[in-house]
């Protein structure tokens, strides 16, 4: 495991009180061979065992066969990554910017290595929508996702609508709560959300898809006095990540930006710091994938159903499902969305 913050903490403890139906599950033995750190004398959660941590990242990857991840960001994340990917090792990791970032050189490092790239705490946390579009939806066509996929800017537009607060003072009570960073502007300027699009659109359409291709607009300049008209009108204003099939442009449009929802649609009923997104599919119609976007535990659950998977095909064989970028489908303009 690479990184030991709130997520790989929850990792660790899960994995040692479950271990039993994990690798029954995995049918595959599991062993945590090592947790790579900044600090090794750092203060951590008393369950994490201190003789597995190592401040050196690039040897633990040499020997594990399974990378969990967890570092966020880019560098070292991605060299680490591509060593692991090129290796031959499979990565579980939950690094959205990674991943909306650098998407086609890790798939093709893990083409070349023969690996497998698991991502469902990427998007969502818990909520298991990389798997639903990657497995559950490979039989059918997908025309549109729409997503409130930033919990943080869903609180602080729930607090502005239901309390009357003001942008700041929402976010003032985001901060307090622990869900919005003393920075908070990569969740409130929509940058969290857009590269959680950039994935979601990738899979969604089986092509590729770049955080650079996403227009962004945050939550800044939405004001109380624009929650309480669109209250007064049967609506609410919510964050959402938007990612849309054009037939006749033959593209897709991706975008994020506040949207007024009618109240009677099933994202406007997403309160608080919940994650939602809702996928418009050719035949199976509307689903909708609702949980808890983020959070130690939450997201861990997410890192945990990929361990079982990857250590299941590294056993028994078998490899994550292929992801296939035949549509190769170009990005249109912001006008189209
Ligand atoms: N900061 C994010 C959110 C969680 O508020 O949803 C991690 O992506």
């Amino acid at each position: 495991m690479l990184g030991c913050g709130t997520v790989g903490s929850q990792v660790v403890r899960l994995l040692g009180e479950h271990a039993a139906d994990l690798q029954a599950r995995a049918g595959a033995r599991l062993e945590l061979v090592g947790i790579a750190v900044r600090d090794t004398a750092g203060e951590r959660a008393p369950w994490v065992p201190r003789e597995l941590l190592t401040d050196d990242a690039a040897g633990l990857v040499a020997r594990a066969d399974v990378v969990v991840e967890l570092v966020g960001g880019i560098e070292p994340a991605r060299t680490l990554v591509l060593q692991a990917l090129e290796s031959g090792a499979t990565v579980v990791t939950g690094n959205k910017a990674l991943l909306a970032a650098h998407g086609p050189a890790l798939h093709g490092a893990a083409a070349r290595g023969g690996a497998d790239l698991y991502y469902e705490a990427a998007v969502a946390g818990a909520v298991p929508v990389v798997y639903g579009l990657r497995e559950s939806l490979a039989g059918d066509n997908v025309n549109a996702v729409l997503g409130i996929v930033n919990g943080t800017t869903n609180f602080i537009l729930d607090e502005m609508a239901t309390n009357g607060l003001s942008f700041d003072q929402a976010v003032a009570l985001a901060q307090e709560l622990g869900y919005a960073e003393a920075d908070p502007s990569a969740d409130v300027d929509g940058h969290d959300a857009a590269a959680k699009a950039a994935i979601l659109a990738s899979l969604a359409f089986h092509t590729r898809v770049s955080i650079d291709d996403v227009p962004v607009t945050g939550i800044r300049d939405v004001t109380a006095e624009q929650m309480a008209q669109a209250a007064e009108s049967g609506h609410v204003i919510k964050l959402l990540a938007v990612a849309r099939l054009n037939r006749d442009a033959r593209g897709i449009s991706v975008r994020v930006h506040p949207a007024l929802l009618p109240a009677t649609h099933p994202l406007a009923a997403v309160r608080g710091a919940f994650n939602a997104v809702v996928v418009e599919a050719e035949s199976a119609g509307r689903l909708m994938f609702y949980g808890q976007g983020a959070g130690g535990a939450p997201t861990a659950s997410a890192v945990l159903s990929d361990v079982v998977a990857a250590a299941g095909h590294k056993v028994h064989g078998g490899h994550a499902p292929r992801e296939s970028t035949y549509a190769q489908l170009p990005v249109l303009g912001p006008e189209s969305t």
